[in-house]
């Protein structure tokens, strides 16, 4: 949607005022691989997308947030406060968070009038409440010239998913949506917050996400139940001599002595995948560094497999959109990205032969699932920031 129409149903929303409306933006995100170990304290390689969420903002003098949305018909009009006070099961407990967060940390907040518009498609796994938590965090950060550092933001996003919203999440999401650049991708060490930022050279191919359309119902309970099944495993390590201050810092060759240890057979094989993902991740930016992309396709295969046997966290629709796009030509690696259980997939794919998988992969799709699969190609953008 053009910013001018944003400004108006800004204006239609809350009423005109002297004060200026700022506009901000903050990206979704994929991740290429790594996934389920940011909280093992392992590493990630997500990168920033071109979609995500708008933030139209200007201050009031009424001791009172409004928050207003194109894309969902609940608004709310919430006073400074009662900032903790929950809404059941609605999107403002994102914003309501991160200002709850912040408010908690002394940072003086006011009144405010809010509209959001987000154009990442909804229950994807794209991080759409990442990008909603760091776009509203960094627009009052700059709004009230607060001089939290971007690392900083993430962290707050994060927190207020953790604790308001209920949702156990690791750091990945937020902290691509804070740092990404265009054109790269973020390679993290989620224990110490060290990155880089890697090019996504892959001259001649694309970066295809796949979205399942597959409702994310118990997305969350189970996501909090495989936390526990990684911490479990690390205590049973642990219960002996050892001291590991998380799955990420055992190899593969020290997995194999250690699994022993772990007598639950799901457990074992939770961290088992932990432990060869991060080595996958290692393997992956080797791989493309080196520009050997059929081997950093390989690696993408292998993660889905280990996330679908290892981690059990894929599905039927995620499995054949990947089995589906494993047989196409000019396809060389595919696998799921973001929490599982629905969601999306993202694959690399021949550019010349973008239109002919999606319409093969989305015949076959629909065939074995009765559902139909949406496909973007993905440009990788950069983190947040002011528009205007
Ligand atoms: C979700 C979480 C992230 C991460 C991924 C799985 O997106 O928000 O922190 O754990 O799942 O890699």
């Amino acid at each position: 949607m053009e910013l001018n129409r944003l400004q108006k149903i800004f204006n239609e929303k809350h009423g005109s005022s002297e004060e200026t409306t700022l506009t901000y933006f903050a990206p979704g995100r994929v991740n290429l691989i790594g996934e389920h170990t940011d909280y093992n304290g392992g590493y990630v390689f997500p990168c920033a997308l071109s979609f995500g969420t708008y933030m139209l903002v200007r201050k009031n003098s009424d001791q009172v947030i409004r928050f207003a949305s194109t894309n969902f018909d609940y608004s709310s009009s919430v006073k400074l406060s009662e900032l903790e006070h929950k809404h059941d099961g609605e999107w403002i407990n994102y914003p309501l968070g991160v200002i709850n967060e912040l408010k908690k940390k002394g940072y003086e907040v006011a009144g405010m009038d809010i509209l959001y518009h987000g154009n990442i498609p909804n229950g994807a796994g794209l991080s759409s409440s990442a990008s909603i938590e760091l776009v509203t965090a960094y627009a009052i950060n700059d709004l009230y010239a607060l001089n939290i550092n971007r690392t900083e933001l993430a962290l707050i996003g994060q927190k207020a998913e953790n604790e308001f919203v209920g949702m156990n999440c690791g750091i990945m999401d937020q902290f691509a949506v804070a740092m990404g650049k265009s054109n790269t991708a973020i390679f993290l060490n989620c224990d110490t917050l060290e990155y880089s930022l890697v090019p996504v050279k892959i001259d001649g191919y694309k970066i295809v996400i796949t979205n399942t359309n597959k409702g994310r119902k118990l997305t969350d309970s189970k996501y909090n139940e495989r936390r526990g099944e990684c911490q479990s495993a690390l205590d049973a390590i642990n219960e002996g001599e050892n001291s590991f201050k998380n799955l990420s810092e055992i190899s593969v060759g020290q997995f194999t002595e250690l699994q022993k240890l772990i007598r639950d057979e799901t457990v074992r094989n939770r961290a088992r995948h932990v432990i060869t993902e991060n080595n996958r991740v290692l393997k992956a930016i080797k791989a493309l560094n080196s520009n050997n992309l059929s081997q950093f396709g390989e690696l993408m295969y292998a993660s889905h497999e280990s996330l679908r046997y290892d981690y059990e966290v894929t599905c039927l629709e995620l499995d054949t959109l990947v089995e589906e796009a494993q047989k196409c030509e000019g396809v060389i690696g595919s696998r799921m990205t973001g929490a599982g259980f629905g969601g999306c997939t993202v694959s690399i794919v021949a550019e010349d032969k973008v239109d002919e998988f999606q319409q093969k992969v989305g015949k076959n799709y629909e065939i074995k699932t009765g559902l139909k699969a949406d496909f973007y190609i993905a440009e990788i953008g950069n983190g947040v920031q002011m528009l205007h």
